[in-house]
């Protein structure tokens, strides 16, 4: 794993997307793995302003996010499908009929998971993945487990999860109790992965994820065994890690 050290969210933002531009510019019909969370907002934006500028071209490019709340339509100011596009898709060029997330206003959960790795499969599998990381070290909503999940899969939120989505909900209440999302397998399967984490209450959990043992207790660890992944975290955010960097 290799680990670029950033100065603050926005110095982060502005290099992951800058990863993100180089592998469409070298790729233009890529296949990106996308993710929501408030961690991947600023590189959007940059995203978004390289696409204003004429530097990077969606126009060929498919996507697939890692997670929808399940029991949300596309249309809930809250799903992850309104997410991208607010914060996304509406602003550049990914061709609407390549836009992929998992749809969580399907009942059958296991049909619909079925169907998004099906989808996966016959583009041609990911090539570049973006994930950020939950407080739990989750991954996309792969919640600590005894062991790693496969496939997309239907899952039941932690508590601590709940608790930390709240803030985009009026209450904890109406925060959805499942979700489907890509298993740890399906992100493995990506050709290149980008993680990015930022901020102080990551520390302790990017230094589990990054350094501590490969457990499914700590979903994120799971990255130590991909060949090609790129963590951009903040100085907050690598705080607890000291000379483990050295
Ligand atoms: C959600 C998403 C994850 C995301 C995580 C962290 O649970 N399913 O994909 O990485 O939140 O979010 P944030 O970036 O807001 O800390």
């Amino acid at each position: 794993m290799k680990i670029i050290r950033a100065k603050d969210y926005n110095d982060m933002s502005r290099k992951a997307a800058g990863i993100i531009a180089a592998q469409v510019i070298l790729k233009p019909d890529s296949i990106l793995g996308l993710a929501t969370g408030s961690s991947p907002i600023g590189i959007y934006e940059n995203l978004i302003k390289g696409y204003r500028e004429g530097d990077v071209d969606f126009s060929a490019c498919t996507t697939f996010n890692l997670d929808e709340y399940r029991g949300l339509t596309a249309d809930h100011d809250q799903s992850y499908h309104y997410f991208m596009y607010k914060n996304f898709f509406d602003s550049v060029n990914v061709p609407r009929d390549r836009i992929n997330l998992p749809d969580g206003s399907q009942p059958d959960a296991e049909k619909e998971c079925a169907r998004y790795d099906a989808a996966i499969e016959a583009a041609g599998g990911v090539d570049l993945q973006l994930l950020g990381m939950g407080l739990n070290g989750h991954i996309g909503f792969n919640e600590p487990e005894d062991t790693f999940p496969k496939g997309t899969h239907c899952v039941d939120l932690t508590e601590s999860t709940i608790e930390a989505n709240k803030r985009f909900f009026a209450s904890a209440d109406d925060v959805p109790r499942q979700a489907y999302t890509m298993g740890v397998q399906t992100i493995m399967r990506a050709r290149k992965i980008i993680i990015i984490v930022s901020g102080q209450n990551k520390a302790e959990i990017v230094r589990k994820a990054f350094f501590g043992p490969v457990t499914p207790q700590v979903p994120a660890s799971i990255l130590q065994l991909h060949p090609d992944v790129v963590a951009v975290v903040d100085e907050a955010a690598l705080s607890e890690c000291g000379d483990l960097l050295k």
